[in-house]
């Protein structure tokens, strides 16, 4: 579940987001699992802040560093120092070595990646954090702290609100395996036009080659859960798709294109 308010700074106009537009000024506290704040108009590389440097901020930090378009400006964390977020970042078991250059302790309030510097934080308060100091126009949410219990549930309850045209038509389920990374999503959905599992299966295929390639894949070998792709067909109206996915790698990068497509608009 990605839950998505959009911060809105006082020195700009409001932004309608996805679930909720939140009013300003003052800016609220951080609540959601997954938050933004934006800040002034883009111009160039998007600057982006990280809010907790655990598995989630950790990774999109280093999508951030592989991307050309998205330059990490600050992180905040109260609970590591500088030395054991270099570390962290540096030896990442499930994810491999970062190997795309040096990261390097500058100072208690600064990290170098490669040459670039990155402001460091250490503040348990969000309202405390000086993002705009920094630079940084978005701020990735990533302690998994700032959740709101009501606003998270409603979300939960938001697919047919979110995407009304999907309304009473599927239903699904995804849960984290004991396994290092990976989660499976369950996809039971009635179909509108008969399509048999051969069909499903092709259709997938065709959009982890097209439009989906590099999000979507699709495999035929016989897989176990660090690999991917499963399902039934009940009847041609009623099928079953279980799918793996990377929730750790996968969710960086898509919060990633997130935060470029709140950029482009
Ligand atoms: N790990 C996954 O597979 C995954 C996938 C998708 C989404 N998420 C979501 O991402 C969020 C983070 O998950 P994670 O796995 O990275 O957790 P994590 O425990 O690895 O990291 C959380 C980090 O936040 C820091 N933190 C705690 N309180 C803080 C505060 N007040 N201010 C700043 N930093 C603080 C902690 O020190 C820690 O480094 C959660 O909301 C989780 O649901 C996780």
């Amino acid at each position: 579940m990605v839950c998505l308010h959009v911060y809105i700074n006082p020195s700009i106009h409001p932004v309608i987001s996805t679930l909720t537009t939140l009013p300003s000024p003052p800016p609220p506290p951080l609540l959601s699992q997954f938050s933004i704040f934006l800040g002034s108009v883009i111009m160039g590389k998007v600057k982006i802040g990280i809010n907790g440097f655990g598995r989630i901020g950790r990774l999109v930090a280093r999508v951030a560093l592989l991307s050309d378009d998205i330059e990490l400006v600050a992180v905040n964390d109260p609970f590591i120092t500088t030395e054991y977020m270099t570390y962290m970042f540096k030896y990442d078991s499930v994810h491999g070595q970062w190997k795309k250059g040096e990261i390097k302790v500058k100072d208690s309030k600064t990290l170098l990646f490669g040459d670039k510097p990155v402001t460091v934080f250490g503040m348990k308060n969000p309202e405390e954090i000086p993002w705009g100091e920094a630079g940084a126009e978005y701020v990735v949410e990533s302690t998994g702290v700032f959740t709101d219990k009501d606003k998270a549930a409603a979300h939960l309850k938001a697919v047919g609100k979110v995407l009304p045209a999907l309304n009473g038509k599927l239903t699904g389920m995804a849960f984290r395996v004991p396994t290092v990374d990976v989660s499976v999503v369950d996809l039971t959905a009635r179909l509108e036009k008969p399509a048999s599992y051969d069909d499903i299966k092709a259709a997938i295929k065709a959009e982890a080659e097209g439009s989906m390639k590099g999000i979507l894949g699709f495999t035929e070998d016989d897989v176990v859960s660090t690999d991917f792709v499963a399902g039934i067909a009940l009847n041609n109206n009623f099928v079953k798709v279980v799918s793996w996915y990377d929730n750790e790698w996968g969710y960086s990068n898509r919060v990633v294109d997130l935060i470029r497509h709140m950029a482009k608009s």
